[in-house]
């Protein structure tokens, strides 16, 4: 920025007291002098008020007319109300980033208004309004719409000002691999651990039933899981697969802490996937035998 621009952002205040003040958020402290930064119309009368209020019952305090300590009526601090619109505002954004580029699928439509019944919109709705199991897993067959439920519940916490996190499992742990990703993967590890909600999507995707995984996979999905438990983050997975498969996978010690207080859902339906292939192999119409 140039020093012209910054002039005209950062405004001095004035030393003046009958001059108003604006509150923290708006403003800023270099090298010990308080700037702001040009307020909207309104904003001044409205901080200007409340000053005065303040100084008057300082006033009031000091020349013993009320007890300090008595209840005063005081409004919910602007500053607050700013930091969770800007809270809301960003992950807003990481959510539609992430939406727009996850790799497989279109999720940007995602919102609880989309969904049915048959992908249990109203249990999602009901774990999102109490969340007493902070762990919500969608089960279901491939295409029912396990990913876009997901992404449309992880979009209303997002809009809660929840810091929100998506990754599927095979691109997680390869980017945990030296090499796998451009981030450093203690950079991908922290990401995931700092998220208010996360979602592991294709949890279990690709791996054959009757082998277990490698006590890598087992070390690093432990860790992820066991880093939600006993907090009040959200986790939400979602699978093809259902509980005695995913154990017989990754082992009773996974599982306990994926079960530990989760609710489950039952995405059904039809597979909901656009065809990307002609219906007819090689673009024919099938021909009838006989
Ligand atoms: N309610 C919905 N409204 C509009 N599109 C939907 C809806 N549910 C799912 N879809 C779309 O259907 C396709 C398949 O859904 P999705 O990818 O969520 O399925 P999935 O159950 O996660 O499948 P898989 O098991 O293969 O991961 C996606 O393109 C998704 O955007
Ligand atoms: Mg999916």
């Amino acid at each position: 920025m140039s020093p012209e621009q910054q002039e005209r952002e950062y405004l001095p205040v004035h030393r003046d007291p009958s001059e108003v003040i604006l509150p923290p958020l708006v403003g800023t402290i270099i090298d010990g002098r308080a700037f702001r930064r040009p307020a909207a119309p309104g904003a001044r009368d409205e901080f200007a008020v409340r000053l005065a209020e303040i100084y008057e019952r300082t006033a009031r305090i000091m020349h013993g007319e009320v007890a300090p300590l008595e209840t005063v009526e005081a409004p919910v601090p602007s500053a607050h109300d700013e930091i969770m619109a800007l809270r809301r505002r960003i992950n807003m954004d990481v959510w539609r980033r992430m939406v727009t580029e996850w790799p497989n699928g279109d999720y940007r439509d995602a919102t609880m208004d989309s969904l049915d019944d048959e992908q249990g919109v109203r249990e999602v709705r009901a774990w999102l309004a109490a969340p007493t199991a902070r762990t919500l897993v969608l089960g279901g067959d491939v295409g029912r719409g396990k990913t876009h439920t997901a992404f449309a519940a992880l979009r209303v916490l997002a809009e809660r000002g929840l810091r929100v996190c998506a990754v599927d499992e095979t691109r997680y742990l390869a980017a945990l691999q030296p090499g796998g990703s451009d981030l450093l993967p203690y950079k991908v590890r922290e990401a995931v651990e700092q998220a208010d909600a996360v979602l592991l999507d294709d949890f279990g995707a690709g791996r054959d039933v009757n082998k277990p995984v490698t006590e890598f996979v087992c070390k690093e999905i432990g860790s992820l899981l066991s880093n939600r438990l006993g907090t009040d983050r959200f986790l939400i997975v979602t699978s093809n697969y259902d509980p005695e498969q995913l154990g017989a996978m990754y082992g009773p010690r996974i599982i306990s802490r994926l079960a530990q207080q989760a609710a489950g859902v039952y995405v059904k339906g039809i597979d909901r996937r656009p065809y990307v292939l002609p219906k007819t192999w090689g673009g024919r119409p099938a021909t009838a035998v006989g």
